[in-house]
């Protein structure tokens, strides 16, 4: 929610333990397309195309941040292709280049339902070349900027077949984890909101919270543990995070169940855990992450 850097310490200082600005694309882009609400479903439809103000100017704000010191924290930086671009790749590895000294990580979304074709980034022989790209730049740039973890952000919307190239893919060319995932074009049979989900747009919230934990779990059973996954999609409530947790995440994101919820959300998510790992006598929540994943992705599919 963050696209211009604008935010950053303010999200930090709620008590997060990472923030994410973007999605940032090399040159301005801006569109008027409101997001708006299904209320009854507690979700949201969007169609933002990477509306942000260009690299420049996240990339000032980020440098200012980081010259002024004070609040500290890990803030990723998610990456994207301008809509015209004629190289989407190039755009990608730029980006790399351009944020490098103010990147806790970068998230290279290829899985936004809006910008046309850039979903297709996620085929196999067009998703192992730009890896191939970014992970030189990534090596690139260690050198000036220290070691910078790359993560991919896929759509929940991909095929089992298509998840094993994908995780495949990210395997072999060494990414850092993955993020499952972006919002869904698909409709969920449950939505109460029949008119308004007939809209087109990326889909957001609890309507999105079985297909994503779902896709969460046969990642995590796909990446047998070579890489960390972050589970985003639904997340509204303690139990939500946990059953995110179970189902493969070591670190969670959020949007949307704020929008429904309020800031309070997040204490709420935290004491929830603590609870957990109380009742379970563990020391932390590391060991269990995953633990239901196989389970899960012999349950029938999510509708
Ligand atoms: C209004 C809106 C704008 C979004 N913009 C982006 C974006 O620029 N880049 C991105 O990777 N995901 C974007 N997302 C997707 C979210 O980051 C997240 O993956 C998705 O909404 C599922 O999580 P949630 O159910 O907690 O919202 C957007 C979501 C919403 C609702």
């Amino acid at each position: 929610m963050d696209r211009n850097a604008e935010l950053t310490n303010a999200f930090l200082r709620l008590g997060f333990g990472f923030v994410e600005i973007g999605t940032v694309t090399p040159r301005r882009q801006i569109d008027n397309l409101r997001p708006f609400r299904l209320e009854a479903d507690e979700g949201v439809i969007n169609r933002l195309g990477f509306n942000n103000e260009g690299a420049p100017a996240a990339l000032a704000r980020l440098a200012a941040r980081a010259r002024g010191g004070g609040v500290t924290g890990i803030t990723g930086v998610n990456i994207g292709a301008n809509r015209d671009s004629t190289d989407r790749a190039e755009d990608y590895v730029r980006l790399i280049e351009t944020f490098a000294p103010v990147a806790g990580y970068f998230t290279v979304n290829v899985s936004s339902p809006n910008t046309p074709g850039l979903r297709d980034l996620q085929q196999a022989n067009a998703l192992d070349d730009l890896l191939a790209r970014i992970v030189d730049a990534r090596e690139r740039v260690r050198a000036r900027s220290g070691p910078t973890p790359v993560l991919l952000k896929i759509a929940p919307d991909l095929t089992l077949s298509e998840l094993d190239d994908v995780v495949g893919i990210a395997r072999k060319r060494g990414i850092d984890g993955i993020i499952v995932g972006n919002t869904t074009v698909t409709r969920p049979a449950s939505l109460r909101e029949r008119e308004k989900a007939k809209e087109q747009g990326g889909l957001s919230g609890r309507p999105l919270f079985k297909l994503a934990t779902r896709m969460l779990a046969e990642t995590f059973v796909r990446a047998e543990g070579a890489f960390p996954l972050i589970g985003v999609g639904g997340i509204d409530s303690g139990p939500a995070a946990i059953a995110k947790i179970k189902a493969g995440a070591t670190l969670l994101q959020l949007y949307t169940g704020l929008v429904f919820r309020g800031i309070g959300l997040l204490s709420e998510i935290k004491s929830d855990l603590v609870a957990a790992l109380k009742r379970g006598h563990r020391s932390s929540l590391a060991s269990m992450v995953g633990v239901d994943a196989a389970e899960m992705t012999a349950e029938s599919w999510p509708s």
